[in-house]
């Protein structure tokens, strides 16, 4: 009879854990009880705010629980206003954002109190670099969900509808409230009548989650689609067609949120192609925008082929005409200066300019971080670069604080993310991917919050055992041998990577074979390429040393920054290593703060990546008892790649960067098992199940 107890208990575990494909997200929790919900109100909004909350509730069996929505000065924008038994909000979007909180609070055991909950910025916008054939350039989660095979034109299917809703469910509870539809590179046809019918058709399935929608569109829209001979953007007619399209979009699409615009970037059109610059562009476009409430994000993403230092280039280009953009303009800048490395220094115009506003432009998606290949927590590096002090004006002008409008007055704050989702069951391709795009929606929302207790909120909502069902597994022992192993994996997975891949600043250095951004490539340098498409541009090793001297005997970006990071960047005794060679060309047997020469440290660094990641395989291998089959062997056997790729990225940049050194690899590590010949052959993509 006991066996039998326990065969039931065993089966109802194992039944249990085995139900997930990860489609649910951070959304996993059911109610354990009722409540009584009083709202004076109702909207499509209220409505979704008062069905999770009874879907969700965690809280006393049949409390009361109110919602009022109530002018409160201390309360900002879509902020509310939390206790035990109210949410407070001076909207009904932050009501929704009220009860997520709630809920959240409840599903993870965090305390309620009375507190008033304002976000850091007002637009938190997810970038799709979705095509309007269905495919997503740098995704890894399959095609496209907004978009699919352009042939078929924009049909829109109930299942679409359905998928859109799911999306926008799980952005509002993490405070993301806008997204731009469309790659940066855009289609022409974007702003065309039959195209914008579907994106109304978008916008109307996320409006009641408060998520706006905007688009990336062509700067040359008016000759592409408009039938005119320019789109300079001072010619009247071009301010005309402007002004007609953007009236026909907010026929269309009431709440539309702006345009995103990349322009004189990668080949992208743009107003210098006429003779005129990024303000007379962008405030031309504003003026159309102005009077419906839109705003136009700008990218500062610029670098040339012919640039001495393409980290330069945007402070080069957008500094002088700092104080010339309207108040509806914001600039978007990404979060190091050369594309979305493992590890960069802030961008530098995030200290610089004082009258225009920037916005942060994070990648969720892993371009050049392991794709959905591997487990790499991004959170820990946006927190590292959120918090790096830009001294604009003094100590503490912290890069959060200049843009969220702590030290500058700004009409808008923005922050944007590089969405990482596609079609895919489990919405990112890795389930740890997932936590990307919660922690991008939880950084927007609240620019001081640590990557720790991000994870830990992140582990606790989609990896907890759901409670009540299954009697076999303790919650405390869940803590102990799940939550907090897993979370250390997560905390150190970043540093990891940059360790197996690109340690002491080196960056840029991938494979280059069909633009994959995966996998080493120091050696590529196919005849007739752009130079600084190539990673020698980046690495620049040779038999004297090794980095990019960006002192002001080299390219001079160090100038860029403000004192005392200036000099302190500027001298390699005071760089902080992690930056080392980002500023400096340094000899092999350069002296470390560790005593180490160089080479050696580079040697023991992709080392010490190689043997992270082997550790990261025995935790999650040990923490198989408390995750369901299909998770545990899904990301089981993802890290196994990642231990693959791992090695070949040390073996590749150490026995490659060996010819300039002609050093040994020290003794007391592992041997490389490649190679290089054969590594120098393929790219690491055909290594790929
Ligand atoms: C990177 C990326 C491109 C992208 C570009 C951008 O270069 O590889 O795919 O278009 O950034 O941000 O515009």
């Amino acid at each position: 009879m006991r066996n039998l107890l326990v065969f039931f208990t065993l089966l109802l575990f194992t039944f249990n854990l085995q139900a997930e494909d990860g489609h649910n997200l951070w959304l996993r929790a059911k109610s354990t009880g009722s409540v009584d919900i009083v709202c004076a109100r109702s909207s499509a909004t209220l409505t979704i705010a008062k069905q999770e909350l009874e879907q969700g509730w965690q809280g006393q069996n049949g409390a009361k629980f109110t919602l009022t929505i109530k002018k409160d000065k201390a309360i900002k924008g879509d902020g509310f206003k939390l206790s035990e038994n109210e949410i407070q909000a001076n909207t009904e979007l932050g009501i929704l954002y009220g009860v997520c909180e709630l809920l959240r609070r409840q599903q993870t055991g965090q305390t309620i109190q009375n507190e008033i909950c304002n976000p850091s910025y007002d637009r938190r916008v997810l970038n799709h670099w979705d095509n309007l054939d269905g495919t997503v350039e740098r995704g890894y989660a399959g095609l496209s969900i907004f978009w699919h095979d352009l042939e078929k034109g924009y049909a829109v299917t109930d299942n679409d509808r359905m998928l859109w809703k799911e999306y926008a469910r799980a952005n509002a509870s993490i405070g993301i409230n806008g997204s731009v539809l469309n790659n940066v590179n855009s289609h022409k046809l974007m702003l065309t009548p039959e195209c914008l019918q579907k994106v109304k058709a978008i916008a109307e399935v996320l409006r009641p989650y408060g998520i706006k929608t905007y688009l990336s569109v062509k700067f040359s829209s008016p000759t592409l689609i408009g039938g005119l001979k320019t789109s300079d953007p001072l010619n009247p007619e071009v301010i005309k067609w402007w002004k007609d399209k953007v009236k026909e979009i907010y026929t269309l699409i009431p709440d539309f949120g702006g345009l995103l615009i990349k322009a004189n970037s990668e080949g992208e059109p743009g107003p210098q192609d006429y003779g005129r610059n990024h303000a007379d562009g962008a405030n031309m476009l504003a003026d159309a925008f102005k009077p419906y409430g839109g705003i136009i994000m700008w990218r500062a993403f610029v670098y040339a082929a012919n640039s001495k230092d393409r980290a330069c280039q945007a402070y080069n280009e957008f500094m002088p005409l700092d104080g010339q953009f309207r108040d509806n303009v914001i600039i978007q800048v990404k979060n190091g200066p050369v594309d979305f490395q493992p590890r960069e220094p802030f961008t530098s115009l995030f200290g610089a300019l004082k009258k225009t506003t920037v916005m942060p432009e994070l990648q969720i998606t892993q371009e050049y971080l392991g794709h959905s290949e591997q487990l790499v927590f991004l959170a820990t590096m946006w927190e590292e670069f959120l918090k790096s002090d830009t001294y604009q004006e003094g100590i503490g002008s912290t890069v959060a604080r200049t843009t969220d409008g702590s030290i500058f007055p700004q009409k808008y704050t923005a922050i944007a993310g590089v969405a990482n989702i596609g079609l895919d069951t489990n919405w990112s391709g890795h389930h740890f991917a997932q936590a990307n795009w919660y922690a991008f929606g939880r950084m927007a929302w609240k620019n001081q919050m640590t990557s720790e207790k991000i994870a830990d909120e992140w582990l606790k909502l989609t990896f907890s055992p759901k409670e009540g069902k299954n009697v076999n597994i303790n919650i405390s022992d869940w803590q102990k041998n799940f939550l907090m192993p897993v979370k250390q994996l997560m905390l150190e997975s970043r540093e990891a990577t940059v360790n197996y891949s690109m340690p002491l600043g080196l960056h840029h250095i991938f494979a280059g074979l069909n633009n994959t951004h995966y996998g080493p490539g120091p050696w590529f340098a196919p005849k007739g390429i752009r130079i600084d498409w190539t990673p020698a541009y980046y690495h620049k090793a040779d038999s004297l040393g090794i980095g990019f001297d960006r002192t002001t005997k080299g390219s001079g970006a160090v100038s860029q920054y403000h004192e005392p990071l200036n000099s302190q960047f500027e001298n390699p005794a005071t760089c902080p290593e992690i930056y080392l060679l980002w500023f400096h060309h340094l000899p092999w047997d350069y002296k470390m703060k560790d005593g180490r020469i160089l080479w050696d440290e580079l040697c023991y660094t992709y080392d010490k990546g190689v043997n992270e990641v082997r550790q990261f395989q025995k935790t999650w291998d040990k923490v198989q008892p408390y995750v369901d089959a299909q998770r545990f062997s899904e990301v089981q056997s993802k890290l196994r790649q990642q231990c693959r790729d791992a090695q070949v990225w040390k073996d590749g940049c150490l026995l490659y960067f060996q010819q300039f050194s002609k050093r040994p690899i020290p003794f007391d590590i592992e041997r490389p098992v490649y190679d290089l010949d054969y590594l120098m052959k393929m790219d690491l993509t055909d290594m790929l199940k």
